[in-house]
């Protein structure tokens, strides 16, 4: 509760503004590398270690470029990394198969990745868009996004992820019961010390355009995913979906995207006080790039307020593809 001020001039709020010591003193948030966590593209195919076009700074990594990015990442005490594949055409189906082979690029980057650099936690995605020929998190049958045989290839992708030692399985799919599913037979495989972050609260948003781009998904995907993400329009919604997968087993739960969500940031956190963490989506990260690659606003000005911003709202990290370039400003500081 903000108390009851008593008239000027006795309370001139200015005076903890005046000198950069009082400011700091009075921070009521603080950003650090530990609130980080660096979501990558890592694929095998032709073309990889250049820049996604649509997202200015951020690579596609090889296997090997993605051992040394994570490397980097630790040197500069990022705790975590999250990988995202960019799957060769043709070995996408309408079956997804590819979504569970032990030895997808996923899988194998996982592997290498701790064997090299075993102190950064391996975050992952599940959802079969990927390795979907039309593009969808689910399965697809007569048009019709499939909620439970979608979850039954959600868990052998879980599985498959676990056995190759991810630390952070990052459902991504929004179809119901998948966490429950994923947390039974993890347990049951004995995986019980694998955490799950729940993309609980994700909308159906248009920012996420420039990641279709960086994931080969853009020409595929047919319609829009408005039957299994979140709409814009609701609040409520979102909390329920928390109540749920906590209930069902997440220990983390993600908001996204993040800017233009921060009012659901801060619900979700003020109402269940669990580790939650919001997504700074391809779409807000092209949005600052291009208008800092305008000059019209200051690349390390835009990215430390924004993600200062995911913390006064309640949240404990941020999924960004600032990571690294925050990280740096961050130390230095
Ligand atoms: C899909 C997935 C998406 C993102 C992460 N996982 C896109 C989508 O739902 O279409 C978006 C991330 C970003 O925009 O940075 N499973």
């Amino acid at each position: 509760m903000t108390p009851i001020l008593p008239p000027f001039p006795h309370t001139r709020l200015r005076r903890m503004r005046r000198t950069a010591a009082l400011r700091d003193l009075a921070q009521e948030n603080r950003l650090s590398v530990k609130d980080l966590i660096w979501p990558i593209f890592v694929t095998d195919v032709a073309g990889a270690d250049v820049e996604v076009p649509s997202l200015p700074g951020v690579t596609r990594y090889t296997l090997e470029g993605a051992v040394r990015a994570a490397e980097h990442a630790a040197q500069l005490g990022i705790p975590a990394i999250c990988l995202f594949p960019y799957t060769d055409p043709a070995v996408k189906t309408e079956r997804c198969e590819e979504a569970w082979n032990p030895d997808n690029i996923t899988n194998r980057v996982i592997r290498a990745i701790k064997a090299e650099v075993p102190e950064i936690a391996v975050m992952t995605d599940i959802a079969l868009d990927p390795y979907n020929a039309n593009g969808h998190d689910g399965l697809v049958r007569d048009g019709i996004i499939l909620n439970d045989e979608t979850v039954d290839c959600l868990v052998k992708m879980a599985l498959a992820q676990a056995d190759a030692g991810a630390d952070i399985l990052g459902p991504s799919d929004m179809m119901d019961g998948r966490i429950g599913a994923m947390r039974t037979a993890l347990e049951g495989a004995g995986h019980n010390d694998v955490t799950i972050l729940s993309y609980a609260a994700k909308f159906a948003s248009c920012f996420y355009s420039p990641f279709r781009d960086a994931v080969g998904a853009t020409g595929a995907l047919k319609g829009d995913k408005k039957t299994y993400q979140m709409n814009p329009g609701n609040s409520d919604e979102a909390l329920r979906l928390v109540a749920r997968d906590l209930a069902e087993g997440a220990d983390m739960v993600m908001v996204k995207p993040g800017m233009p969500y921060l009012d659901i940031c801060h619900r979700v956190k003020e109402r269940f006080g669990v580790p939650t963490y919001a997504y700074q989506v391809s779409g807000e990260y092209a949005m600052a790039m291009a208008a800092v690659q305008n000059g019209w606003l200051d690349h390390d000005k835009v990215m430390l307020e924004s993600l200062m911003a995911f913390r006064r709202a309640g949240c404990d990290g941020v999924l960004t593809y600032f990571a690294p370039a925050a990280a740096k400003l961050l130390r230095e500081s």
